[in-house]
């Protein structure tokens, strides 16, 4: 017999989504009893990386308006976001801001003592909203900080979540999740949950996201019968320095730096003659590969081709002021201090579009069940987001999930929760049995070193078909290998164990990003096939949905929301 909690509540995962989830439910109930699950300490979060900022419209009297974020948005996203969606998000943002601001964040000042905004790329204003570049550290710290205050609210960190429980009529259940502390396996029980865990950009090897900010969350909803949605999108940010894959903030060209080739020259005026350094990342990413591909890179001293940011001429004050925590990384990581001279970098994987289906309320096609932030696809990014939209993204939806969550909670507050004891014995079949006890040979870290290897050189920046089809092979072959197996046997804090089912996913969601790369024959936003360099509206201009099957990935589509917007070319 699984031991059992319960709660009404169940949000899996700490970062900003997940705490302003908790924050809203708790605010719209003292009555509902709230966990939040998750496999870090809180402020060990992968939203603690962000850097940069936060958009919205705060400055209507200084000529920014709510339509132009909207359009930003969609043409950044190449009309591939739901419109209704983007209005949602931009017609909430600035109380978020300001909801922030009440609860303690340390905003950047204006001289006037107003909340400082910067620019960032493909917005016609500047509406990155800052705090240094430290941005998701004050905001995780703000939020944690207030969730405390709530006694509705409770914790349970280092907790690995692995599996979606429901009932015979698709109504979310719980969860099943390891304590890593003890090992135990348990069952949480709840009347509805929240799945905020992030995004799947480790399935790269140079990626922004913390080693700990693997897919678990999407791989339990696809498990769970649940779509995957635009998961062929992935963001290469242009700025990761080398070797490590760290982000430097696109604050940094914001402040007002430059891209420069191995002839000291601003390449991006070749590319985006209005916007140079600030176009949108899906549009800087390629001009740097371009420059790489015709020989005006640099090299970097791993043999890595790279560009560099020349920062030099912002001076030492405005970098000590707005960027210090980009020039520490310079220094740390790279051996270069940003104050001094230009820095390496290189496009990185750093966001994914795609996510767990929701609408636009965060609904998934699971009753009771909502997913927020990175984790989730409501189609507020389309085919590239803008920077300094995601963050906004997981305060925005991290509020309403949690609001309708609580709701729900409350509606069905009488119904008793009976946990499905298939669903469970089949769990613990597949992680004891097939994982823990798993007869594997091969080293499952090899299998993730060549993982990642392959989706840098198969699926990176520009794609073509035959590239996608051997990383297909490629990751399906490493998936049929018998590579399961967990060395470590103890109860306690056993990472080889979770690591095990981390690399599980990462596989899945590999193959998820390469069947609709593949079946994506056009170029679109941050989808760049050499082979299909053309956006095409007549057959693509929808969204991937990826289900699970026996054969894999079982893909359908489905339609974008049009508001205002008919697609047009976009030019920067
Ligand atoms: O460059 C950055 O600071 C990243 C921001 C974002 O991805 O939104």
């Amino acid at each position: 017999m699984v031991d059992t909690i319960s709660h009404d509540v169940l949000i899996i995962g700490s970062g900003l989504a997940g705490l302003r989830a908790a924050i809203s439910c708790s605010a719209s109930s003292k009555n509902l009893s709230i966990a939040v699950i998750s496999k870090v300490q809180v402020m060990r979060s992968h939203s603690v990386s962000a850097e940069g900022g936060t958009a919205a419209v705060l400055f209507e009297e200084e000529g920014d308006n709510k339509e132009s974020h909207i359009y930003d948005t969609i043409k950044g996203s190449d009309f591939l976001a739901d419109q209704d969606v983007v209005e949602r998000l931009v017609s909430n943002m600035p109380s978020e801001i300001y909801q922030l601001d009440h609860w303690g964040m340390p905003w950047s000042r204006r001289e006037d003592g107003r909340i400082a905004q910067r620019k960032f790329g493909g917005y016609s204003f500047p509406r990155a909203t800052y705090a240094q570049d430290k941005v998701g550290f004050y905001e995780m710290q703000t939020l944690y900080d207030t969730s405390l205050k709530y006694d509705n609210i409770h914790f349970y960190n280092e907790w690995f979540c692995t599996r979606i429980l429901s009932d015979e009529n698709n109504r979310f259940r719980g969860i099943s999740a390891i304590e890593m502390k003890t090992g135990n396996f348990m069952i949480f029980k709840g009347k509805a949950g929240i799945i905020c865990t992030g995004g799947a950009g480790r399935i790269y090897s140079f990626s922004t996201y913390a080693y700990s900010s693997t897919p678990d969350g999407l791989d339990m909803a696809y498990r769970a019968g649940l779509a995957l949605k635009d998961m062929e999108f992935v963001q290469f940010h242009p700025t990761g320095i080398l070797p490590s894959g760290i982000l430097i903030t696109e604050g940094a060209r914001g402040e007002g730096g430059y891209l420069i080739n191995k002839n000291g020259e601003r390449f991006m005026k070749n590319y985006a003659p209005k916007t140079l350094e600030l176009a949108p990342r899906d549009v800087v990413s390629r001009s740097m590969i371009r420059e790489i591909q015709e020989e005006r890179g640099f090299k970097h001293e791993s043999g890595v081709d790279c560009l560099k940011l020349d920062l030099t001429h912002l001076g030492e004050e405005r970098i000590k002021e707005r960027l210090a925590g980009i020039r520490e990384i310079g220094i740390k990581f790279s051996g270069v201090d940003i104050i001094k001279e230009p820095i390496e970098i290189r496009p990185v994987c750093h966001y994914m579009m795609g996510g767990i289906h929701t609408n636009l309320e965060g609904s998934t096609e699971m009753q009771g069940l909502w997913a927020a932030g990175e984790a989730a696809c409501n189609s507020t990014h389309g085919a590239n987001r803008l920077g300094a939209n995601s963050t906004a993204e997981c305060l925005v939806w991290g509020r309403i999930t949690g609001e309708l969550a609580a709701q729900y909670a409350l509606k069905n507050g009488n119904s008793s929760i009976t946990i499905p004891e298939l669903q469970v014995a089949q769990e613990e079949k597949r992680i004891y049995d097939e994982i823990f006890r798993g007869r594997g040979q091969i080293n499952p870290y090899e299998i993730k070193k060549e993982l990642t290897d392959t989706m840098d050189d198969k699926a990176y920046v520009f794609r073509n078909e035959q590239e996608l089809i051997a990383g297909l092979k490629k990751v399906r072959r490493l998936k049929e290998q018998t590579w399961k197996h967990v060395d470590d046997k103890a109860r306690e804090y056993n990472t080889n164990f979770t690591n095990v089912m981390e690399i599980d996913s990462l596989l899945t969601m590999s193959e998820i990003v390469l069947v609709g790369a593949l079946n994506r024959r056009e170029s679109r936003g941050a989808h760049a096939r050499t082979d299909y360099p053309n956006r095409d509206d007549r057959n693509f201009l929808k969204h991937t949905l990826a289900y699970s099957s026996t054969e894999g990935p079982h893909m359908t589509w489905y339609p974008v929301t049009f508001t205002r917007y008919a697609p047009v070319e976009r030019k920067f």
